[in-house]
């Protein structure tokens, strides 16, 4: 058993219970502490100072695959030969083989590096062990269902040239991009259109850990390096790991040429922008439990996604290191360039390099090959009331009825994890739900869903976890035993989602629990895995996985393994209904956002935490995963009203939109709070319920583009330098709705940047413009009742206004159309619908209709797509339109004309008090109809 005092005493800190003091980081390695960050520190800091170059390209070695037949992967592939000079023993040289390849469609170069072994000439390696580096990382992260981007495109040609160092040059189908490989001293660089995006080794960090005995260590070293934890690990906590194959770290060093912005590899609690780490620690990518982790920082978290986006002006590039082993990402920007270095402990070098003009050039090819987001239920977009814990049937049925009684509208309720039977997941606490399949039926009455939290520590001795062991399921110690170790329910074991067998046996336990019901679905909770009795307060790296790998191999992907069984079970489960199943993961990973949403985990009750969960959305945001949120209004600790109220001002706007509270925190669902706070806040709830069209078009754009659902003002707009660094405010999806929300106590008013154009306040459609070429910030009024947003001229929003008690009930109600023109009368929006619950929308049963207003006189509606079957969208009467008239004044007039279809009428226009507005009452067309209004 792989646990002893050292980790008890980890484990009997407080960890769960609420504390004044932040996350305990002293439970964390630094990289100094960490064997290989340390030793590839040292490494790059002595390199540039020798400069001395190690790898090289065996020309002998070098295969290019012309085109031999169709269904043939195209790639280029040679040797890279690491030489470690030994005059005393002759120079030791390692065979590294390397492949670059295009994928199809996706504006991409595929470079793999990989290590030549040789276990039948080895016998130091033990006998459970995998022998070899794993290299399966891309078969989870990347959507292996779309084996049109695996075919590979085309390698134009190549050709050396020179001979003080060889080039060799490699095209895609449309030249686009040139790779240049550098074999001499290896290096390679990659062009876009001409222009030099990327430098591979530039700094020759490349580092790749090689296969060698303890005893032959020192014959395997370079001057530059050092053997630091080699060959065990000195740090307070992990002194067990037995790190059976010594070192095995791979690095390597990417500069953006001429790029000076850096985003994503979440995930960190830390500022959009990336921060150089020159002078700090690395940002880390390790998946793993930290309550109330440290904000403004780069120590690692819950998920890990490690792909980064460069961006200029006219120029995006991202770099996606499709690895899963504990990773460190150092970043300098340096002069025009942004120099990057990544060393993962283990596995092979597999990077995706990706070129465009822009980021969401990046976005949208990146989820080509890793997956689409997944549209998700229309009802989980709504509003999610969660605790740890409601009590028993009782409590949640009165938490039920009083959002209804203050007019709350919401749609989840969840349950954590006291509904168990003491910590045993797939069971019921008897006594207090001794009736879940009431408790649910009443739930659906009004189209309400509940959530479960099932983790994947299984306590000893019981139906579940006996079946596990049994048949060999579970996750296996370094002896090759089942491993034990500590998290709620005390002793327990791990399923292996990586292995098919576990994937099996999680398939059939939920398959008994959920049975024909159809509005439960399941939160994966601690599946880092959090582990209160392991290293990091999470896995022994010397855990074996499925295959013989080692935790140390797979550990950021384990997370995603757990939650992609669970939706693959209750997909099938949901078959006969067709329903989309739901499932919230803590941990995540690159391929995530095909089944899962996330939230920032254990933040606490404080305006700091609340002003990091900005920055934090949007970095999910722009790499692939935009089903994301922050726990409202801070997991730990009671918050004052303020802070709650204008934690739900910014909750409204997170993609994943859920009231969460800690076990020792008072009782706070929204209509505990006395006015105004009460109706500030039912306010917010109703707005974001308001605009569910357009948060749901929203989340279907991004399903099927990336487009992010909260986006960084940078985003679509990179020739404004201005706007790099800014992750306070954002546009909501296309939608043009521009937000900024309070994160200040006591704040009255707030600074607001806006690039030139037209405005339009929210609620009252008041304009503001901004003239001039480039952005500018003005100071914008928000007392308590106020969220500062705007809708960029420009844009057409639409929205349904009336209150119901949840999104199904709404199916029913009328539409509205905002239209907010541009300076020059045009404003444009799109609008998705279909049956929000069930996958019939990938065989076309859904309505895509644009609508566009031109010169300020024509508006109209282009039916893009209709379902064929007419109980798809519910009511889809627009019930009255409402333009803008700041920048059409002129062209207004007292009636319009509609025509639809063969219909033409004239239909009176109001006018606003204040003038800021016209509208159009009944007019009697719909959305899914195409007609035409002139004023
Ligand atoms: C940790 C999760 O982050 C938190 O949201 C949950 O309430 C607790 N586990 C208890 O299940």
């Amino acid at each position: 058993m792989i646990f002893n005092n050292r980790f008890l005493i980890i484990f009997l800190l407080p960890l769960y219970w609420a504390t004044a003091f932040g996350f305990t980081e002293y439970l964390l390695k630094t990289c100094q502490q960490s064997g290989f960050c340390h030793r590839n520190k040292v490494y790059s800091q002595n390199i540039l100072k020798t400069k001395n170059s190690y790898y090289s390209i065996d020309l002998s070695s070098i295969n290019y695959e012309v085109e031999k037949s169709k269904s043939e992967l195209n790639l280029f592939t040679a040797n890279i030969i690491k030489t470690i000079p030994r005059p005393d023993v002759g120079d030791i040289k390692v065979v590294l083989p390397i492949s670059i390849s295009f994928l199809k469609d996706t504006n991409s170069v595929r470079l793999t590096i990989d290590e030549d072994r040789h276990p039948e000439l080895d016998n130091s390696i033990s006998e459970i062990l995998n022998p070899y580096r794993y290299n399966e990382t891309w078969k989870w992260a990347f959507d292996i269902d779309n084996k049109d981007i695996l075919q590979g495109d085309k390698l134009s040609f190549y050709e050396l040239k020179g001979s003080s160092n060889n080039v060799i040059s490699l095209y895609n189908r449309d030249n686009s991009i040139k790779v240049e490989v550098y074999t001499n001293s290896f290096k390679i660089k990659v062009f876009y259109n001409d222009t030099l995006v990327f430098t591979v080794n530039d700094r020759l960090f490349m580092n790749l850990e090689h296969k060698r005995l303890k005893e032959l260590n020192f014959q395997n070293i370079n001057p530059e390096e050092t053997p630091y934890n080699m060959f065990g690990d000195d740090f307070e906590y992990s002194k067990d790991d037995t790190l059976k194959f010594g070192p095995e770290s791979v690095a390597l060093d990417f500069t953006f040429n001429n790029m000076e912005n850096v985003y994503g590899i979440p995930e960190h609690a830390d500022s959009l922008k990336l921060k150089d780490t020159s002078n700090t620690e690395p940002y880390r990518l390790f998946n793993v439990d930290v309550f109330e982790y440290t904000i403004d920082s780069p120590m690692p978290m819950y998920g890990a996604i490690p792909f980064m986006i460069g961006t200029n002006k006219d120029t995006s590039a991202g770099i996606f290191w499709v690895n899963a082993a504990d990773t460190w990402v150092d970043i300098a920007y340096e002069g025009s360039d942004t120099k990057t270095h990544w060393i993962s402990e283990t596995g092979i070098i597999d990077v995706v390099l990706f070129l465009g003009k822009s980021p969401s050039d990046l976005t949208k090819n990146y989820i080509k090959l890793t997956g689409k987001p997944q549209l998700p239920l229309l009802s989980s977009i709504g509003y999610h009331q969660c605790r740890w814990n409601y009590n028993d049937e009782p409590d949640v049925l009165n938490v039920d009825s009083e959002m209804d009684k203050y007019q709350f509208p919401f749609d989840f309720i969840w349950l954590d994890l006291e509904y168990t039977d003491d910590k045993k997941y797939f069971t019921w606490k008897p006594n207090s739900f001794p009736n879940p399949k009431r408790l649910l039926n009443k739930l659906a009455r009004l189209g309400r869903q509940l959530v479960v939290l099932i983790d994947p520590h299984l306590k000893l001795n019981y139906f579940v976890s006996d079946s596990v062991v049994e048949d060999q399921g579970c996750v296996y110690n370094s002896e090759g035993d089942p491993f034990i170790g500590h998290c709620w329910p005390g002793n327990s074991i791990w399923i292996d989602t990586l292995n098919p067998i576990g994937q099996k046996l999680w398939d059939g336990f939920f398959k008994k629990f959920i049975g024909s019901i159809k509005n439960l679905h399941i939160w994966n909770d601690m599946n880092e895995p959090s582990i209160f009795s392991g290293p990091e307060t999470t896995a022994p790296k010397d855990l074996i996985h499925y295959a013989g790998f080692e935790e140390r191999s797979i550990h950021n992907i384990y997370g995603l393994s757990v939650h992609e069984t669970t939706y693959d079970s209750l997909k099938e489960i949901k078959d006969g209904s067709g329903l989309r199943p739901f499932v919230l993961t803590r941990a995540f990973f690159a391929g995530s956002q095909r089944t899962a949403a996330t939230w920032t985990g254990d933040n606490a009750a404080n305006w700091d935490y609340l002003r990091i969960s900005i920055p934090m959305c949007l970095t999910n945001n722009i790499v692939g995963m935009p089903f994301i949120g922050a726990d409202v209004a801070g997991f730990s600790g009671d918050p004052e009203p303020e802070l709650l109220v204008r934690w739900y001002q910014a909750g409204i706007w997170y993609p994943f939109f859920r009231g969460h509270a800690h076990i020792d925190t008072k009782r706070r669902e929204p209509y505990l709070l006395d006015e105004p706070d009460r109706s500030i806040v039912r306010e917010a709830i109703q707005l974001r319920y308001a605009l569910l069209p357009m948060l749901y078009t929203s989340f279907f754009n991004a399903h099927r583009t990336g487009t992010p659902i909260m986006k960084p003002m940078f985003y679509d707009k990179t020739m404004y330098p201005e706007l790099y660094a800014i992750d306070d405010q954002f546009y909501v999806g296309d939608s043009g709705l521009l937000v900024k929300p309070i994160v200040d106590k006591e704040a009255t008013s707030v600074e607001m940047m806006f690039v030139p154009g037209i405005y339009y306040e929210y609620t009252n459609l008041s304009p503001l413009i901004i003239n001039g070429i480039v952005p500018q910030s003005r100071n914008i009024d928000a007392p308590l009742d106020i969220i500062p947003m705007f809708i960029e001229g420009g844009h057409i929003l639409t929205r349904r206004n009336k209150y119901r008690r949840s999104s199904k009930l709404m199916r029913h109600d009328p539409y509205t159309l905002v239209i907010a023109p541009d300076v020059y009368g045009n404003a444009f929006g799109d609008l998705y619908i279909d049956d929000g619950e069930t996958f019939e929308f990938e065989k076309g049963e859904y309505l895509e209709t644009n609508f566009s207003l031109n010169d300020g006189k024509v508006l109209k509606s282009t039916v893009l797509n209709e379902p064929q079957f007419d109980n798809v969208l519910g009511n889809t009467d627009i019930y009255e339109i409402k333009i803008a008239t700041a920048a059409i004044k002129k062209t207004v007039k007292k009636t319009v004309t509609i025509i639809s279809g063969s219909n033409k009428h004239e239909v009176p226009l109001h006018r606003s008090e204040d003038g800021n507005w016209v509208s159009i009452r009944y007019p009697k067309i719909k959305v899914d109809e195409t007609w035409e209004i002139t004023f």
